[in-house]
């Protein structure tokens, strides 16, 4: 082996939680493999976390250890800050303060960057230094890596990924057990799953941080969660998901980023996805992402999404490849979001409503004469083509003697504001008894 004078590269660590303490441990672990394929030592020297008698538990004697962030992002003794607190406030300051200070950042920070990561990366580059995220999307899964360089003579098609764990582990607990969404929360806040407050993973909005930060490398857009639509899975029924595995299809909540004739579609809602697609058999906390490149075809990455040690895995890869470009001229280095910054596009952000994709609807109805004629005239005089009808007996849905029944319809695509219209006539008919269900279908081909 090449000898090696560097000495270790100093690192900082901002809170030492669960993914912090992880890091910790796998730099110890394999300081070995690390050294041999960073060319030199990668060492964390500081660490600031306001519980610091937990901090200093969870690190070796010669880690010096502050209950004040700021020491650590304005020490000359450290090159690299890693920022494990998570939000956008003080999160952003420290990180902002971080780069000013000429040091390296590598961030879980999804939310962080999703919304600021226009000013963040601007100011990282002008200050010459990285800004690393491979662990703020699906964990431990290299997809940003797989973006950023691995497919980079690609031109991507699309995106679609199951990008949030707790959301994929109550899917696969309502479908194994057809038990209802609030049921199986509770049952995941209890296993630890999900948060005592879920509503970032419930809502949708930490997957649509994510495919943000997807979509931008994918296609050279700036990040612009603002403009994603996210839609949660707080409204999925149990009999929803039978239904659609009547049908040959499973609901995930997925993140969706496409190029389509007027822009970049970004969004993320619960969609059906045809059983046999690999995709919809990753079930539980993992993560899967698959990615449509011109060139390669269909890739598809699946692994660990969260948790101690596969996010530490992403942090550290971060910092690897921070040590080997540390001492590189800035303007070699990989960008920020794969693209030069001065050859980003401005493709527009496709409004939902501008979006075309297929669709289940579910209408409880009255079992009457004249009834599915209607519903699905209404959709002939809207130019919406049906795929498939399933209708239950009534007795079956609404118990003996029931007077009402679901009619079940897949729709072929369509334009996301004919459907709202149609949906919105469908609603008015006195024959149709509740609020219909329209859940988005993606086959993924
Ligand atoms: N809360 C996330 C999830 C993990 O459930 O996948 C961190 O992004």
């Amino acid at each position: 082996m090449k000898p090696t004078n560097l000495s270790p590269i100093r690192v900082g660590l901002l809170g030492i939680g669960t993914v912090g303490s992880g890091t910790y441990n796998v730099l110890q672990r394999n300081q070995e493999e690390i050294r041999r394929r960073a060319g030199r030592g990668i060492e964390i020297t500081m660490v600031a976390d306001l519980d610091v008698a937990r901090a200093k538990a969870a690190v070796g004697a010669g880690v010096q250890v502050v209950d004040d962030a700021r020491k650590v992002v304005t020490s000359p003794d450290v090159d690299i800050v890693i920022e494990l607190i998570g939000g956008y406030g003080i999160a952003k300051q420290l990180v902002l303060e971080a780069i000013e200070a000429g040091k390296h950042v590598v961030t879980a920070n999804k939310a962080l960057l999703a919304v600021h990561g226009t000013e963040i990366f601007a100011a990282a580059h002008r200050k010459g230094v990285m800004v690393a995220f491979e662990a703020a999307v699906a964990g431990g899964i290299p997809i940003i890596k797989a973006l950023r360089e691995g497919l980079t003579a690609n031109s991507i098609q699309w995106i679609a990924g199951i990008i949030n764990g707790t959301t994929n582990f109550i899917l696969s607990e309502m479908r194994d057990k057809g038990l209802d969404f609030d049921v199986v929360l509770k049952e995941a806040q209890r296993l630890g799953y999900a948060e005592a407050d879920p509503t970032f993973d419930i809502e949708g909005v930490d997957a649509g941080h994510k495919v943000t930060l997807m979509s931008a490398i994918a296609f050279g857009i700036p990040v612009q969660f603002d403009k994603a639509y996210v839609e949660g899975i707080t409204g999925l029924a149990a009999q929803d998901i039978r239904y659609a595995e009547q049908l040959g299809y499973r609901i995930k909540l997925l993140g969706i980023t496409k190029r389509a004739a007027n822009g970049i579609e970004l969004r993320v809602h619960p969609s059906l996805v045809p059983a046999k697609r690999l995709i919809a058999n990753v079930e539980g906390a993992m993560n899967a992402v698959v990615v449509q490149g011109d060139a390669v075809g269909t890739t598809l990455y699946y692994g660990k999404g969260a948790g101690s040690e596969p996010t530490a895995s992403a942090v550290i890869a971060d910092l690897v490849d921070i040590a080997r470009l540390h001492t590189a001229d800035p303007e070699h280095r990989v960008p920020h979001l794969a693209f030069q910054p001065d050859a980003m596009s401005d493709l527009p952000v496709v409004p939902m409503s501008e979006v075309v994709t297929s669709y289940y609807l579910r209408l409880k109805v009255a079992d009457e004469a004249g009834v599915l004629a209607k519903v699905t005239g209404i959709l002939a005089s809207a130019g919406i083509s049906i795929d498939a009808v399933l209708q239950r007996e009534a007795d079956e849905v609404g118990g003996e003697g029931s007077t009402h029944t679901d009619l079940i319809i897949l729709t072929h695509e369509c334009q996301e504001a004919k459907m709202t219209g149609a949906l919105a006539q469908m609603q008015a008919l006195p024959t149709v008894l509740a609020p219909i269900t329209r859940i988005r279908k993606e086959e993924l081909a």
